[in-house]
């Protein structure tokens, strides 16, 4: 069996319920916005978020979950929706899960009111239902994603990140959500206090080491179904430059960074960065910390009780670091 499978056996019925709540949350009187929601429906990610929210509520819920944990699940995979669509505007990148991304299709303006609107249903949809506490969770999310968003611009503009501020940033616009799934799964079956804390904890650190992953695509030629090779281009500095750049004579050094700032758009020579930011042991560092993060995330898991749920987000954060998607 294939990990993937293996890790949703005890939510297949939830994960398949899912689906079709996700797909009622979306819908519009809008023709243009149905047909784009619609193209959103038929590409689904790895729906790695209401996974989380899922096997944690049924970790901490005795094995029951109920139609909180389902609107948690759908508000985060809505928000997820809409800041990678908004993602795809700022990063002016044209692929998403394998095909054009929205922006690539319908241009930014259209883009740009699609993120929204799918922000404001995922919000909407909790407040519909008072579900205030989830509410909260998500809220403290989508502000420190943008959050997030903003200061990784602020530091591309000066080229002035170190790694705490790298994993600021991350911890910002990746780790936050994928907190938020957790502690919103425990939240929604009435978990006590110090497990939905210790959830956001887990979430937060498996958050990390999902970001490092995603950071080290871009150093490779894999088809991940989005492009590859655009951090430099968008003068995003992630852990592999941060390590070489630390690490490297200062003449080599100042060609980095001067790639950055003024050739970034030079096929050949930003192949070339990629190169010396490999050799200067980058992507090692990079698996390094990642793993780091793993490690706390599962000793941290350890501190419950073993379960088929426990064994399957234990598979789950190991997934994290070796998918390749
Ligand atoms: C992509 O998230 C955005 C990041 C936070 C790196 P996913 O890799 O979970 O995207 P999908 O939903 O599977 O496409
Ligand atoms: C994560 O950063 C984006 C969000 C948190 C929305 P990236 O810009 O690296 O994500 P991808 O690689 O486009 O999915
Ligand atoms: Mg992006
Ligand atoms: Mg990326």
């Amino acid at each position: 069996m294939k990990v993937v499978e293996q890790i949703k056996e005890p939510i297949y019925e939830e994960m398949e319920l899912f689906e079709k709540k996700f797909k009622t949350s979306m819908s519009s009187k809008v023709a243009l916005l149905n047909r784009i929601t619609h193209f959103i429906v038929n590409r689904k990610g790895k729906q790695m978020r209401p996974m989380f929210v899922f096997l944690v509520a049924k970790m901490l819920g005795k094995g029951k979950i109920n139609e909180r944990s389902y609107r948690g699940a759908a508000v985060i995979e809505l928000i997820h929706t809409a800041t990678l669509v908004h993602d795809d505007v700022v990063d002016d990148s044209n692929q998403r899960r394998g095909f054009f991304s929205i922006n690539a299709l319908w241009k930014n303006k259209i883009a740009v009111l699609v993120g929204d609107y799918l922000l404001s249903k995922g919000l909407l949809l909790s407040i519909e239902n008072e579900d205030f506490d989830l509410l909260k969770i998500i809220s403290v999310a989508v502000r420190e994603m943008s959050q997030g968003e903003l200061l990784q611009i602020e530091k591309a503009r000066n080229l002035d990140i170190t790694e705490e501020i790298y994993y600021e940033i991350i911890r910002q616009k990746t780790a936050t959500l994928l907190a938020a799934c957790c502690s919103m799964g425990a939240k929604s079956v009435d978990a006590e206090d110090e497990d939905v804390a210790k959830m956001h904890e887990f979430g937060e650190l498996l958050g990390m080491a999902f970001q490092i992953k995603d950071d080290l695509f871009d150093y490779s030629e894999q088809k991940i179904g989005k492009p590859t090779g655009i951090d430099i281009k968008e003068q995003k500095m992630t852990l592999p430059m941060i390590h070489a750049l630390n690490t490297m004579e200062r003449s080599d050094k100042n060609w980095l960074i001067k790639t950055v700032k003024n050739h970034n758009k030079d096929k050949k020579r930003v192949r070339e960065a990629i190169k010396r930011i490999k050799e200067a042991g980058g992507l090692d560092f990079a698996k390094e910390k990642m793993e780091s993060f793993r490690v706390r995330a599962i000793e941290l898991l350890k501190t419950f009780p073993k379960n088929t749920y426990r064994d399957s987000l234990e598979l789950m954060v190991n997934y994290v670091i070796e998918r390749s998607i």
